[in-house]
């Protein structure tokens, strides 16, 4: 019976989170420039993860994105289980109609992601693979999936999370399939596939100082040594309100990984509330997410700004009740204090000093 209340609550969720609602998006009369205007004048993509539910739903989430952002990552529809869900078949239909909005909307494309170990399917998983069979799997995964967007998608995310906390290579099934010769191997692949697209590295928890960014800093250092074709990290700053690197680590970092002539992306910016929700958390997300903007435009190789979602009512953490809150438009498409410590930063009168 529990179980049974249970399905029938999500489902309701899932049904009022998909569905057509009914509020207005703010007037853009009412608002500044959109966002995309004033990063063009600094040089900077600003955008957001696209979920293919909302898109394909919401008439209002197409216009805000289509109307704010001048460059978007597919969320969920170009991992592997999604766009891989059995061995010899591909799936690219929702990832085409993320790939066809952008397109048709001038927004430039991050593909996400193409070596993690998460979102596997289970024929994958559940197979009995020799050594030379995964690297035949993922090698044909990569080149198809390359292959299809080349010269669509601007920016790969290559490997995703192959470092654990501590700073060493996370056991993941790939490490552990075909061993460490697949950092190298799967950037190779990558840009035979498409020659012309940037490859980058990205993970969480690696944006300030600390074991797992220095960790990360040396594979980087290895990879670029060894000239396997990466162009790029892409941090993806899914940060609190409390308990973040402070904003001299976040710069420190950042410089010291395009010493090496990285460029970088935020990729997943969020600033997670815990409920309740006030007026004061608001404003204090708000200056968090200034001081990442603001850090993105003072380092010369910080070229792009993706956050993880743009309104909270289609936010990844929409179904849990105790965080959220995360991303610069609220549930009615309102713009938050975030949205507007972003603006702030990047009008030509506060972002001229510090425009590239
Ligand atoms: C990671 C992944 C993303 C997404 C987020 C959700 O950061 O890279 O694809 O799943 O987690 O928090």
């Amino acid at each position: 019976m529990k179980k049974f209340i249970f399905a029938v609550f999500i489902g309701l969720l899932m049904v009022l989170t998909m569905a057509p609602v009914e509020v207005n998006a703010a007037d853009s009369s009412e608002l500044d420039q959109p966002l995309q205007t004033m990063a063009e004048a600094n040089d900077l993509l600003i955008g957001t993860a696209v979920r293919y539910w909302s898109l394909e739903n919401d008439p209002i989430y197409r216009e805000v994105l289509a109307r704010e952002f001048n460059v978007i990552t597919v969320e969920n529809m170009m991992k592997f289980s999604f766009i891989h869900p059995s061995q010899d078949e591909y799936d690219f239909t929702r990832a085409d109609t993320i790939v066809d909005f952008a397109q048709q909307n001038d927004m430039k494309i991050r593909g996400h992601c193409l070596v993690w170990n998460q979102s596997l399917p289970s024929w994958l998983t559940e197979g009995d693979w020799s050594r030379d069979e995964l690297i035949k799997i993922l090698r044909d995964h990569i080149k198809t999936v390359v292959k299809h967007y080349r010269g669509q998608v601007f920016a790969w995310d290559v490997l995703n999370e192959a470092v654990a906390g501590g700073g060493r290579l996370r056991q993941t099934f790939w490490y552990q399939g075909i061993g460490q010769e697949y950092l190298g191997m799967v950037f190779r692949w990558a840009h035979q596939a498409d020659p012309n697209a940037l490859l980058f590295y990205n993970d969480y928890l690696c944006e300030g100082l600390n074991r797992k960014s220095d960790g990360i800093y040396d594979l980087m250092k290895k990879l670029v040594k060894y000239n396997i074709p990466i162009d790029g990290i892409g941090l993806q700053m899914h940060l609190n309100l409390d308990d973040n690197p402070t904003p001299e680590d976040i710069t420190a970092n950042m410089e010291r990984l395009a010493a090496l002539g990285l460029e970088i992306h935020v990729t997943e910016m969020t600033v997670y509330i815990w409920y309740e929700v006030t007026q004061e958390k608001l404003e204090k997300q708000a200056e968090i997410y200034r001081d990442i903007m603001e850090i993105c435009l003072s380092v010369d190789a910080c070229t792009t700004f993706v956050m993880w979602g743009f309104t909270d009512l289609h936010s990844h953490l929409s179904d849990n009740p105790n965080r959220g809150s995360a991303l610069i438009f609220d549930e009615s498409y309102q713009p938050k204090p975030a949205y507007y410590a972003l603006v702030d930063v990047l009008k030509p009168e506060t972002s001229s000093p510090q425009s590239k």
